[in-house]
């Protein structure tokens, strides 16, 4: 049976998917002005993808009594999916991790050939910042979702945890090490997810700390919990490869704990997660940010 929390998870997703997803490819399609590179770019945009990153955004600003309105939001919401898709695009290419299967399909370059898969990625990344100020939005929000954007995605963010993630194969790094790349290679975007959400409900910055150390927390279980499914999940279940990071000698949680000592930090972190989202104050209710948790089946690793 279903907890309440993946029910609240799941009742949110059937509200919001459709209506974020509806727009994407004429969105694409009328800001791409050549129709391959849009075909690309749509190509694994609407391959499939949970939007967890979008979703949270618009569950936090739901949590801080915020309103979302389409025709101001949209495409600031959907941006960051337009950037988390080139990384995508881009972490399978032949030189990065070398995958034939994303979202269910192939691959961008298997379809594509690399250079367009590059391009197609390289135009995702550009359009995101281009959505995140074509809106009404007051000028000082979009100043602040670009910077929030730049600084999770770019070299001291994403970039920087996949340069080290390269760097590292065959090199086995330390905790501390190992957590900082996950935070920086997923972990951010992730944060941006939820300060996106606090900057377009207008919280102001000392009222954030309890929201983003809930989403740091949700972006380090979130690696764990993919480098778990790398082990225990099947491809078709995944839409992706699987048995990859050991064979490429990945830096990963079960790879210097094993599936049960991952779990476990799965566990904790979680919980160090719920944890944080109980110190919001206002009497907020973050049930719905803490639903999201439930993605996490801590239960697919027997102790
Ligand atoms: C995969 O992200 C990349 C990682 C950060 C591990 P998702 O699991 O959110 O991928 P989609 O968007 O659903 O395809
Ligand atoms: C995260 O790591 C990828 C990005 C930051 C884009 P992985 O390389 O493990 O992601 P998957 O498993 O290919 O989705
Ligand atoms: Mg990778
Ligand atoms: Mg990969
Ligand atoms: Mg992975």
């Amino acid at each position: 049976m279903p907890s309440k929390a993946r029910e609240q998870l799941t009742a949110f997703e059937q509200t919001w998917l459709d209506q974020l997803n509806a727009p994407l490819s004429a969105a694409v399609a009328a800001d791409t002005t050549d129709d391959r590179l849009a075909e690309a770019m749509t190509y694994s945009l609407t391959a499939g993808g949970k939007r967890l990153r979008p979703l949270l955004t618009v569950a936090t600003l739901t949590t801080v009594g915020g309103t979302y309105t389409a025709e101001r939001d949209w495409r600031p919401v959907m941006a960051l999916e337009l950037l988390h898709t080139y990384s995508l695009i881009h972490d399978d290419l032949p030189a990065m991790d070398n995958d034939p299967l994303r979202r269910g399909e192939p691959t961008n370059h298997m379809k594509f050939g690399a250079g367009m898969a590059t391009l197609a990625g390289d135009g995702l990344l550009t359009l995101a910042f281009q959505w995140l100020t074509a809106t009404d939005l007051p000028a000082d929000k979009q100043v602040a979702l670009v910077q929030g954007l730049a600084h999770a995605a770019g070299p001291n963010g994403m970039v920087a945890g996949q340069a080290k993630d390269v760097q590292s194969e065959h090199v086995d790094l330390p905790f501390d090490q190992l957590r900082r790349l996950h935070r920086e290679k997923t972990g951010a975007l992730l944060h941006y997810a939820v300060l996106a959400g606090l900057i377009l409900g207008d919280v102001p910055t000392e009222q954030r700390a309890p929201y983003l150390d809930f989403a740091d927390a949700f972006g380090l279980a979130f690696q764990i919990y993919d480098d778990i499914l790398d082990v225990v999940a099947t491809p078709a279940e995944l839409g992706k490869a699987t048995h990859k990071d050991a064979g490429e000698a990945k830096n990963t949680y079960p790879g210097k704990l094993g599936l049960v000592g991952a779990n476990q930090a799965l566990i904790e972190t979680i919980a160090s997660g719920q944890a944080a989202l109980k110190r919001v104050g206002d009497g907020r209710d973050t049930s719905l940010l803490a639903a999201f948790f439930s993605y996490f089946d801590t239960k697919r690793v027997k102790a």
